[in-house]
């Protein structure tokens, strides 16, 4: 899979600063401008989960052609972007990417630094269809995104919410840690040969949020470089 190769290559990690303090820190592409994931110490996290249409090479080359024809539809990366230098709280990042306009659809998967503050917005283009949240007194206390809306089953030749699901109830609330999740993360075929990085992050134990590169041709992994700090 030339494509994900590539994007493992130039996958890196991003400390952004603003007068000399951390704002956020993020896994990204080298000389991509866009956010994918992200996390700002105790306020919120988010990431960004592609929904169907178009690959991200596609949508970056999308979100250029409608820049140049002066579009008001925003790249889904750039809004992530704009959420991170702008909000501080939960509220205003689910209220900012519930009805940004933008130049893909997308799954935006938004966390906070309180109970229940975990919900996926299932985004089209210009408004979001639906949203699947944490729900800690019905006994929701996670939520599986795997590139399909959460109403509908995954199709049978790319099942990994099922997988996934299984991992996490084996896991256990009671023995959740970033650690853990790692480990769900990284069975097959939630980790595939598809997959670029993998990243737990927490906006309330920032410090502890950790990505690796998956290298699909080595069929070994990377920790990404987290010493590095980019002003
Ligand atoms: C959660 O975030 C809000 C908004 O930034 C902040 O006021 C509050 O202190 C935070 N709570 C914790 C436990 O970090
Ligand atoms: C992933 O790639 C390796 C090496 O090319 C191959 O042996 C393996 O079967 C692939 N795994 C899947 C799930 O396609």
């Amino acid at each position: 899979m030339p494509q994900t190769d590539m994007l493992e290559k130039v996958t890196i990690r991003v400390d952004f600063y603003r007068r000399g303090k951390l704002l956020y820190s993020a896994v990204s592409f080298a000389g991509y401008a866009g956010i994918l994931t992200g996390w700002k110490p105790h306020q919120f996290a988010i990431t960004v989960n592609e929904r169907d249409k178009g690959n991200f090479i596609n949508n970056i080359v999308s979100a250029l052609q409608e820049l140049l024809n002066g579009g008001k539809l925003y790249p889904v990366t750039m809004m992530t972007r704009l959420a991170f230098e702008q909000d501080t709280d939960f509220a205003s990042v689910v209220s900012r990417l519930s009805s940004a306009q933008l130049i893909a659809p997308v799954y935006y998967i938004i966390s906070g630094n309180q109970t229940d503050q975990g919900i996926v917005l299932v985004r089209t283009q210009y408004k979001t269809l639906g949203t699947n949240q944490l729900d800690q007194k019905s006994g929701k206390w996670f939520i599986v995104e795997t590139n399909y809306d959460p109403w509908m089953p995954p199709p049978p030749g790319d099942d990994r919410r099922d997988p996934a699901i299984k991992a996490m109830n084996s896991l256990g609330q009671a023995r959740l840690s970033l650690e853990g999740l790692f480990n769900v993360l990284s069975v097959p075929p939630v980790n595939n040969n598809h997959t670029v990085y993998t990243a737990v992050f927490s906006a309330t134990r920032p410090a502890t949020s950790k990505a690796v590169i998956r290298d699909s041709t080595e069929q070994q992994t990377k920790r990404i470089n987290f010493d590095r700090k980019q002003k």
